[in-house]
């Protein structure tokens, strides 16, 4: 319903798309029905790769808000909308750039790794990003002598130290969702379903990642479930992933893993501010737009492309 008028969202969003040449981005997290209209789904790094190659008129990109920064920055000759700009992200967040700057000055021979999970001011101050599905890579394509500054997750960051077995200087911040998965809950669940197993993504505490049986980005984890043989997953990372799950795998049982309280602290609270009725605004009047200046643009560019060639 907009405006009191009952119209078909999905229909008008398809016929918005076709007129303005628009291609839809959406993340695993995002909502089952905008996953469903999406042009492509994908985890950080493939929607980064998607946005880089895009050649429609406009990107609306379906995420938070340092997702659609990143489309512009490795395609900033589109217009690139977003259903809601306040769809942000804790982690990006938790660095703000001028706290950042004086910790990385404080560290001159580091080499900065910062996951993309950030603002477009600590990418341009990162020497190489990452994503979740290719940290270990990224890591140990920094010569050992040199030191590493990670930031801003320090979840994901001392997984990344126990498996390259490269000692890094952390940033000290969390995903709001990940850090809020209970162990006792999960090992509750484990007792109850003996033959699930336990899957995370590397963003969850260390106590949690520590009982996994697989641990990966989203989309690692989703074809995880689709290559192994057990029946049924514990599923230790945000519940928008569980759709996808579903879809390619029907006959098998995810079970989203518990939040430490009876919230809904599973969700993602900024990946869930985008609904259908927002994507049908944002492609009718083609904003919210995201705009940046072009020096920033050029400084967030090259740690970007550095991360998108070591990835080939
Ligand atoms: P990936 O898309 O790399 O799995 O990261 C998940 C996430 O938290 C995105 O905000
Ligand atoms: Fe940020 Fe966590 Fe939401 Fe991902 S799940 S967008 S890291 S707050």
């Amino acid at each position: 319903m907009i405006n009191d008028v009952e119209i078909d969202l999905v229909e008008e969003i398809l016929k918005l798309k076709k007129q303005k040449n628009a291609v839809i981005l959406a993340h695993y997290y995002q909502m089952g029905e905008i996953q469903d209209i999406a042009d492509f789904i994908g985890d950080s790094l493939q929607l980064a790769q998607q946005a880089q190659k895009a050649n429609a008129d406009i990107i609306l990109f379906s995420g938070v808000h340092f997702m659609a920064e990143t489309a512009k920055i490795l395609n900033p000759t589109k217009k690139v909308i977003v259903p809601d700009l306040n769809a942000g992200c804790s982690l990006a967040d938790s660095c703000p750039a001028d706290k950042f700057a004086e910790f990385k000055a404080q560290h001159p021979d580091a080499v900065v790794i910062s996951y993309i999970n950030c603002t477009a001011e600590v990418k341009a101050l990162s020497d190489i990003i990452c994503t979740s599905s290719n940290a270990v890579k990224i890591v140990e394509s920094v010569p050992e002598d040199k030191p590493i500054i990670f930031a801003p997750d320090k979840n994901l960051g001392r997984y990344i130290i126990k498996k390259t077995g490269r000692q890094m200087i952390l940033w000290n911040g969390v995903c709001e969702v990940h850090e809020k998965f209970s162990l006792q809950k999960i090992l509750q669940l484990k007792i109850q379903h003996p033959d699930a197993l336990l899957i995370a993504h590397p963003e969850c505490e260390e106590d949690v990642l520590n009982h996994a049986d697989f641990i990966g980005s989203t989309s690692a984890l989703l074809k995880f479930v689709q290559e192994n043989n057990a029946q049924k997953f514990i599923v230790a990372t945000e519940t928008g992933i569980l759709h996808q799950m579903q879809k390619h795998c029907p006959e098998r049982t995810f079970i989203p893993a518990p939040p430490n309280n009876t919230c809904a602290c599973n969700e993602c609270p900024y990946m869930k501010l985008n609904t259908l009725e927002k994507i049908y605004e944002a492609l009718k009047n083609e904003q919210p737009e995201i705009f940046m200046s072009e020096e920033l643009i050029e400084k967030a560019k090259k740690p970007l492309l550095k991360m998108l060639e070591l990835s080939k």
